[in-house]
């Protein structure tokens, strides 16, 4: 059986058929002045996703792109608010994430997601949903110790008090992304120096325009 909570397949309506949109997403692009790609930013908690994710957001911003910032706290309020932090449950989160980044990407945005995204198997899949230069990785690479030091939301604290099952990190696993498109330390470098970071791959890339 399939890991998603996807409805049964005899449950599955054979009667919805694609509709074609009248703008197609060329048009949106070329409205807009820049590709639509999903800025896809995995790292711990309290590594600092939300932090830099939204430090990018409000450049590309300033510049006149298009944007908009999907936050796992916040997306867990509403849309993934019947999941919790088993595999399954994580699994669901993401691949939900990703159907709704590609929306966004077709809608010719450069959207953000911070979600700690564990499994490289899902992030694979959510990059497979999208074409060539439309998931940019995003490692945020800082070292547990510095989360666990940061704790902003003392949830580490909780963990390891066994106050709160399953936390990554400590008794869940993360996998480190292997290849990721742009890899940003926040233990040695700040904020705006991440974000510049990122900005300056989506410049390289023609993501968005040299200027
Ligand atoms: S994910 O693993 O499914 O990608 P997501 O990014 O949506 O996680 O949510 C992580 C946030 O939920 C953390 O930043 C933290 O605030 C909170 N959280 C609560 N319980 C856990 C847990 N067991 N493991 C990780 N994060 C948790």
């Amino acid at each position: 059986m399939s890991p998603y909570k996807t409805v049964e397949s005899e449950d599955k309506s054979t009667d919805v058929v694609w509709h074609q949109a009248s703008v197609s997403h060329q048009a949106r692009v070329a409205a807009n002045g820049h590709q639509g790609a999903v800025l896809w930013f995995t790292g711990l908690s309290g590594s600092g996703k939300s932090t830099v994710a939204n430090a990018v957001d409000r450049m590309l911003h300033d510049i006149g792109a298009k944007t908009y910032v999907l936050d796992g706290d916040n997306v867990r309020h509403g849309l993934n608010g019947d999941l919790g932090f088993s595999d399954s449950d994580r699994i669901e989160n993401i691949r939900r994430i990703g159907e709704v980044s590609k929306l966004f990407v077709d809608a010719g945005l450069l959207v953000s997601t911070a979600f700690i995204s564990p499994f490289a198997a899902d992030r694979t899949m959510v990059r497979a949903l999208l074409g060539d230069k439309q998931f940019i990785e995003v490692f945020v690479d800082t070292p547990l110790e510095v989360c666990e030091q940061r704790d902003p939301k003392g949830l580490y604290k909780k963990a390891r008090a066994g106050e709160i099952k399953h936390f990554t990190g400590i008794d869940s696993a993360y996998d480190v992304p292997v290849s990721p498109e742009v890899h940003v330390k926040t233990a040695n470098q700040d904020v705006q120096q991440c974000a510049l970071q990122v900005i300056e791959y989506l410049r390289a890339e023609g993501i968005i325009p040299q200027s």
